[in-house]
């Protein structure tokens, strides 16, 4: 299997060009299922995750021209048929799930298998049934999959109990094409999901308040063929914004959107770091940067918990002591054992984690955990002294598209062998 190697890296420098948000396009491909006609979408980022994606949507005879090279894809869903979704795909991507309310709302039928809980928790879908029951659908759990199923489905008001990102998208699909008005109460209010509900209302659909806590679906007859280019990815874009801090470098980030970055910015700012907008995208130079900080993951527009690891890794050689708290997963600092294999002195109590500062961490054989903990490992890499091999490399490449080429192209010393 391939691994990361990392050598001890000067200050990067540079320009890197942020690719389309993954978290954005695996919920809009899911809910071409619903509407049978052709959709062009553009700024698709050639992502493991987005592979099997394609893959799922593929064996329910969805039929897809992904051009990798100009990150553009052209859906087509007329000719679709419904079936029990592949176990071995669906339970390799917990995103997967969100096929359920779109082949819901297209067939008034779905059989999925249950995600499985991953390495950051035990991923419950409880509120998405919750949505899936109030518009009127029977919900069964048997033998590891979830089958669904309405004769017709009917708008409803929902309330979450917690403003969960995916349960709100498999709600808000499978309401689309339901009779009358859905409020979904409480719900997410991530990018990802003003990203959705804008492609959904360029098919036709009827959404308002998306970005709010409440978001009101009327139903509609049809959806009709439309483009739509994926938002950046705020993620990838958080993750360089640290690798500049980390190296205490000076880059610029091209295509980000600093308006959903502004959690991540306002700690770097905190930190001495100087961030604005320059040259056609935001200047993240940290060469001053000092002062550790506290973080604590909320749902948006709080911390984000995807920016936790990497943040958590710049905050191992920062000077001083900060706490981490992490509210949304409840297991997610497998990154914290690596990282002390690097010399990082950390301390768990609970939700929380104590960081100490250390003047210098060094180069270690470490294992990537999870998607973000991978990245976080390879940030803590390019300021150790000697050199890093991280395996388990497969969890980085699921989010990060030529992520060794982006970071060497800025200056950082990596290969993968
Ligand atoms: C999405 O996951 C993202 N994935 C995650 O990114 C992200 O960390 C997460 O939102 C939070 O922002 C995609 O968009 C594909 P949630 P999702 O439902 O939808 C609990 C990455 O690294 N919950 O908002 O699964 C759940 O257990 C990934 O790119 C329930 O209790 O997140 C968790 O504690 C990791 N019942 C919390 O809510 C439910 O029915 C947040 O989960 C659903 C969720």
């Amino acid at each position: 299997m391939e691994k990361f190697f990392v050598e001890k890296s000067p200050p990067l420098k540079g320009f890197v060009n942020i690719g389309g948000s993954k978290n954005s396009v695996l919920p809009v491909m899911a809910s071409t299922l619903m509407s049978g006609e052709t959709h062009i979408l553009n700024g698709i980022p050639d992502l493991s995750d987005v592979s099997v994606m394609f893959s799922i949507l593929s064996e329910f005879g969805v039929t897809i021209d992904w051009d990798k090279g100009n990150s553009h894809m052209k859906i087509n869903s007329k000719n679709i048929f419904n079936k029990e979704a592949p176990f071995d795909l669906v339970t390799k991507m917990r995103a997967s799930f969100l096929i359920t309310g779109p082949l819901l709302s297209r067939f008034g039928h779905a059989k999925v298998p249950l995600p499985g809980g991953c390495q950051i928790g035990s991923r419950p879908v409880d509120l998405h049934l919750k949505g899936f029951l109030a518009l009127g659908a029977k919900v069964s759990l048997e033998h590891g999959f979830v089958e669904v199923s309405a004769s017709r489905l009917a708008g409803s008001e929902i309330y979450l109990d917690f403003p969960s990102v995916g349960a709100t998208e498999n709600i808000m699909m499978a309401a689309v094409l339901a009779e009358g008005e859905t409020k979904i109460q409480n719900c997410a209010v991530e990018p990802e999901i003003v990203d959705l509900a804008n492609f959904l209302n360029a098919c036709g659909a009827n959404i308002e308040g998306e970005g709010t806590d409440t978001i009101t679906i009327h139903g509609v007859k049809y959806l009709h063929p439309s483009q739509h280019k994926i938002i950046p990815d705020r993620i990838e874009a958080g993750t360089f914004m640290i690798a500049s801090a980390i190296t205490k470098g000076d880059i610029i980030l091209k295509n980000a959107i600093s308006e959903h970055l502004k959690p991540v910015i306002a700690k770097l700012k905190e930190m001495n770091c100087l961030i604005e907008e320059a040259e056609g995208g935001l200047r993240v130079s940290c060469v001053g940067i000092q002062n550790c900080v506290d973080i604590k993951t909320m749902p948006y527009p709080g911390f984000p918990t995807d920016m936790q690891a990497p943040f958590m890794a710049l905050l191992s050689v920062v000077k001083g002591s900060s706490v981490v708290t992490e509210t949304v997963f409840e297991n997610r600092f497998m990154h914290v054992s690596e990282l002390k294999r690097m010399g990082a002195e950390i301390k768990i109590d609970s939700r929380s984690a104590v960081i100490e500062g250390v003047d210098s961490l060094t180069g270690a054989k470490v294992r990537a955990t999870d998607l973000r903990a991978g990245a976080g490992l390879i940030l803590a890499a390019l300021v150790a002294d000697g050199e890093t091999e991280i395996s388990d490399i497969h969890h980085i490449i699921r989010g990060y598209y030529n992520f060794e080429d982006k970071l060497k192209s800025l200056g950082a010393k990596i290969r993968m062998e």
